[in-house]
């Protein structure tokens, strides 16, 4: 008679923690293993049928997530202790068992869920947009040629996930430092035909509190950054655009 082989299953380990007073517990949770699975699938299951590995009752996972094909930024958590996004963490390319920690430098709400609101602040503080908007028409902005939209493009492709945030030792608390993402911005408005009219405030404010003067270059942003944004390059032109500006306005008095 032929044997059926044992069903493959995918183990998880889990941080679970209600609300931001309550303590932190780890669960363990047993799947049976399916093609193509990744970390938000995986999930999912869970969602369907909450029982932990060893058959207690439990509650979902409560995580973000939402365009499921790494383009919205939201699901992003530690993965085996790595910051990255989880619909596109392949369960097959993992280690098990998978620990599913939430980003640890951002507030938590509940289990893997965190907010990220401070980049969204950042965005607006640095005047991170083109100023289009008025009562009336301002008609068809200059042109851009394809130099540029080549050179802006990969900085264009930041999906504010947090990641570079969460792997920054110069973003905590104390620094208050604005972090990668929000300087890249700077480089892609700074250089944007209609963007640069905001060029003076948005160097201006990385110049205070948070800024530049809080932030070394450990360089691990770079390491962790996605579809190859050059990281490197805006924050070394946002620095030194800052410095000739903070002259600038030293020199007018
Ligand atoms: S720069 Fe990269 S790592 Fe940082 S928020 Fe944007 S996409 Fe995420
Ligand atoms: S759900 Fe949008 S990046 Fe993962």
């Amino acid at each position: 008679m032929p044997t059926s082989s044992p069903t493959r299953t995918v183990a998880l380990e889990i941080k679970r923690q209600a609300s931001p007073e309550a303590p932190a517990v780890w669960e363990s949770f047993e799947l049976e293993w399916r093609p193509g699975m990744n970390v938000i699938s995986a999930m999912m299951e869970i969602a369907a049928n909450p029982v932990t590995a060893n058959g207690r009752d439990t509650t979902p996972i409560t995580y973000d997530s939402n365009c499921l094909e790494e383009i919205c930024g939201s699901c992003a958590m530690r993965i085996n202790g790595k910051a990255r996004m989880a619909c596109s963490a392949l369960v097959d390319n993992l280690e098990q068992p998978i620990k599913l920690e939430p980003l640890s430098k951002f507030p938590l709400v509940r289990d893997l869920q965190v907010d990220r609101s401070v980049l969204f602040e950042n965005l607006k503080a640095v005047k991170a947009w083109v100023p289009i908007d008025g009562t009336y028409d301002l008609g068809s902005g200059p042109r851009v040629f394809p130099q540029q939209q080549e050179a802006s493009y990969p900085l264009s492709n930041c999906i504010s996930c947090c990641c570079c945030m969460e792997v920054c030792p110069q973003f905590n608390e104390d620094t208050g430092f604005v972090g990668a993402a929000t300087i890249a911005q700077v480089k892609l408005f700074n250089d944007h035909p209609s963007g640069k009219v905001l060029k003076e405030e948005r160097l201006r404010a990385l110049a205070g509190d948070g800024g530049f003067q809080s932030g070394g270059f450990a360089q691990n942003c770079v390491r962790i950054a996605r579809k190859q944004i050059p990281l490197t390059n805006a924050i070394s032109d946002i620095s030194r655009d800052v410095l000739i500006q903070a002259a600038r306005d030293l020199l007018r008095g």
